[in-house]
């Protein structure tokens, strides 16, 4: 398959830098591709940004089958570009398209495709500290249709913005608040996927959280609302007893890469890393008995992100003495001194933009 290249005419202003949120800013070009059952995946171009034009019966639009991912491109202090494990993410991608009944990709092919993306996209990489270029592919479904079923025609699109911190709060504690009302997703349901419903499904919830002065939701799990989950954004980790302990990845939590990342450095480390079912009672009783020593969320928009506090029912549990915890620190420190090309990759989870 040969990808064409078509370039913007004219050319957008830069944003100022220092001035990044979380996805409101998007390049001069994005990818795309089609897929439908003669041809298959197939026309893979690079185009300028533009709007779709779509029918309004659109199958996604009514069904929500569609899929998507979270990665980012960090510049590097000599100016070249890194990508971060971006293999783990079209894997990912494809696992998620196998549960929406979504053909898979080539994986290889669509990593060639954001390559040549970020070669023409590169002066579009912040270098100022803590931001980046947030790399959101997307696959939708695309046939004019209202029945149920799977669409036979699909649209494939990569779409780039830069951004600096997810939460206003940026590397400092969030809030977190425990619903016991609400559920995410049930197991042999589709929390460990990344598509659009899973998120829909924590708006009510996130919403409850922001009226009551909390950043984000921490789920329970969807069948007793007892075992801790994860956050929707990310996924969470605590310290307890020196011990770093982690939900296991039971079907209805997204298996991040930054969460696996943490996991793989503490081990690493020779820090005590376990993941397991993790009862919010339980929790609660170690922060009763001065166990819980640190919690933070992982993620690739957050990166590693502490928090300060917990609300579970009448309990507001304070985390450590407020400000950043020291393995927070650490896992911060040592995953993007490895994006930003600051320090040595010994796992090779970096891929320079020039050696790709
Ligand atoms: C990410 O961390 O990339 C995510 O996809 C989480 C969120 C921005 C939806």
């Amino acid at each position: 398959m040969t990808l064409s290249i078509k370039s913007a005419d004219q050319l957008k202003e830069l944003p100022n830098e220092s001035e990044l949120n979380f996805g409101t800013l998007f390049s001069d070009h994005m990818f795309n591709m089609d897929y439908n059952p003669e041809k298959g995946w197939h026309n893979p171009r690079i185009e300028p940004y533009h709007a779709f034009s779509m029918d309004p019966s659109t199958m996604v639009l009514h069904y929500g089958q569609s899929i998507f991912e979270g990665l980012k491109a960090f510049k590097t202090p000599s100016g070249g570009v890194n990508l971060f494990r971006p293999r783990e993410n079209f894997k990912r991608f494809n696992r998620s398209a196998r549960k929406l009944c979504i053909p898979e990709l080539d994986e290889g092919f669509a990593l060639e495709g954001l390559v040549e993306l970020l070669k023409l996209e590169k002066r579009w990489v912040p270098g100022v500290p803590g931001t980046s270029l947030y790399i959101r592919p997307t696959i939708i479904a695309t046939d004019p249709f209202l029945g149920v079923r799977a669409s036979y025609t699909y649209r494939f699109f990569i779409i780039l913005s830069p951004v600096g911190a997810y939460y206003k709060e940026g590397f400092n504690p969030v809030k977190i608040w425990v619903t016991d009302k609400h559920v995410r997703a049930v197991r042999g349901g589709m929390g460990e996927v990344k598509t659009a419903g899973n998120y829909a499904a924590s708006l009510y919830a996130g919403e409850e959280a922001h009226h009551n002065g909390y950043t984000q939701v921490l789920w329970l799990d969807g069948v007793e609302l007892k075992y801790i989950e994860e956050v929707g954004s990310m996924n969470i980790f605590f310290v307890i007893d020196n011990e770093l302990v982690t939900p296991s990845l039971s079907g209805s939590i997204l298996s991040g890469i930054t969460r696996d990342t943490v996991i793989r450095l503490a081990k690493k480390w020779d820090l005590p890393v376990t993941e397991r079912r993790i009862a919010i009672d339980e929790l609660v009783d170690h922060y009763e008995a001065g166990r819980l020593q640190e919690a933070f969320g992982s993620g690739t928009a957050a990166v590693i992100s502490p928090v300060g506090e917990i609300k579970y029912k009448d309990k507001n549990m304070a985390v450590g003495d407020g400000s950043v915890g020291p393995l927070a620190k650490r896992f911060f420190d040592a995953i993007t001194d490895i994006q930003y090309g600051r320090a040595e990759d010994p796992e090779n989870w970096v891929l320079p933009l020039e050696t790709a």
